[in-house]
């Protein structure tokens, strides 16, 4: 698909501040790490852009990215390069296998797996940049309870938490989804359970998950936390054979139970937030992301050595960031 398709979608109408009514990025999450965000993330949005939707993967997992080998694509540009001022946000979008965007992290982000000021900054101007282009965007972040990771949760109207049937898994998604709530006041988050091992079990362990919500989370503003299931995908070979062959497995085993149930995941997405509607690219997508780079080579923000602090987010850290503050590009 080229980066300038223009698009016909109906999008919503906008609200007093300009901003769409429907959620459009999306973050995909887990307490535990190799639950199967990645694999999500790439296959959902193959699935959705087959449903007519264009979407965007950005890969946030900074540091120890790997959407990349997923997808088996090898950048020129990645985020770093857009992030540091070396190329530009056109250059660093991709069209990945199965017709939807990708941004990639790159290895060099790891000295922006610290949240610094920089890195807050540039995440934020990255999603405003690229938010109303997108039907949606998928933000793949890394696993836990970082203060990275819930910044870039907190760039995204909804969550979606993924959690396995282990309990070490249930127990690190009650934690993420506690936090959530907590920290970001958000009453919603949508879940899918990974690497079942009979169908019904995501049910059984969604159902587990809310109530011990129920019993032990109360929300600042009161209230309980809702989760959305919105399906399970059975462990099946089907997806760890797709890794080997590095191809998505909705793509290469269309057939299989892990790809039918992604496609069921998108279709239940879809009918809960259905797509927001796009403005067509700008020509020869000049979205500027890096203010022209600040010549402070020898200063990073962080004098190497120093264990700075950085302040965990509460409700407020993420600034101008909380979901719903963020101003989308006029539609008129
Ligand atoms: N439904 C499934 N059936 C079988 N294997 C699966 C399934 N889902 C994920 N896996 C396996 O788990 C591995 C890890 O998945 P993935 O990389 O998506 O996890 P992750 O949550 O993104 O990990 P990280 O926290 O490191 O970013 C995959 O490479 C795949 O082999
Ligand atoms: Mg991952």
């Amino acid at each position: 698909m080229s980066t300038t398709t223009p698009t016909t979608s109906p999008g919503p109408e906008p609200t007093a501040t300009g901003r769409a009514e429907r959620p459009r990025v999306f973050a995909i999450t887990s307490g535990k790490g190799g639950v199967g965000k990645t694999m999500l993330a790439a296959n959902l949005a193959a699935a959705l852009a087959r449903r007519g939707e264009r979407v965007l993967v950005i890969d946030a997992d900074l540091g120890l990215a790997n959407l990349d080998v997923v997808l088996n694509l090898q950048p020129r540009h990645t985020l770093h390069d857009v992030f540091t001022g070396r190329g530009t946000l056109e250059q660093a979008l991709l069209t990945a296998p199965g017709d939807f965007q990708v941004l990639l992290a790159g290895s060099g982000l790891i000295e922006y797996s610290r949240l610094t000021p920089t890195v807050r900054e540039q995440f934020a101007r990255l999603i405003d940049t690229v938010r109303p282009h997108y039907d949606r965007v998928l933000i793949d972040t890394g696993a836990g309870i970082s203060d990275v990771v819930l910044y870039a949760i907190s760039m995204a109207d909804e969550t979606l938490v993924i959690a396995t049937p282990e309990p070490t898994a249930l127990a690190d998604a009650y934690a993420t989804v506690k936090v959530l709530g907590l920290q970001q006041g958000r009453a919603s988050m949508m879940l899918v359970v990974n690497q079942t091992h009979r169908h019904g079990e995501g049910r059984h362990v969604a159902a587990q998950l809310q109530s011990v919500i129920d019993r032990f989370v109360t929300l600042p503003a009161g209230g309980s936390i809702r989760l959305s299931p919105l399906g399970e995908i059975v462990s099946d070979t089907a997806v760890r054979q797709a890794v080997q062959r590095r191809q998505l497995v909705t793509l290469a085993y269309p057939g299989s139970d892990a790809a039918q149930g992604i496609a069921a995941i998108a279709m239940r997405l879809a009918t809960l937030h259905p797509p927001a509607g796009r403005q067509p690219m700008p020509p020869g997508m000049q979205m500027t992301l890096v203010a022209p780079p600040t010549p402070a080579p020898a200063a990073p923000d962080v004098p190497p050595g120093e264990a700075t602090e950085t302040p965990s987010p509460g409700p407020d850290a993420a600034g101008a960031a909380v979901p719903g503050e963020t101003t989308a590009g006029s539609t008129s």
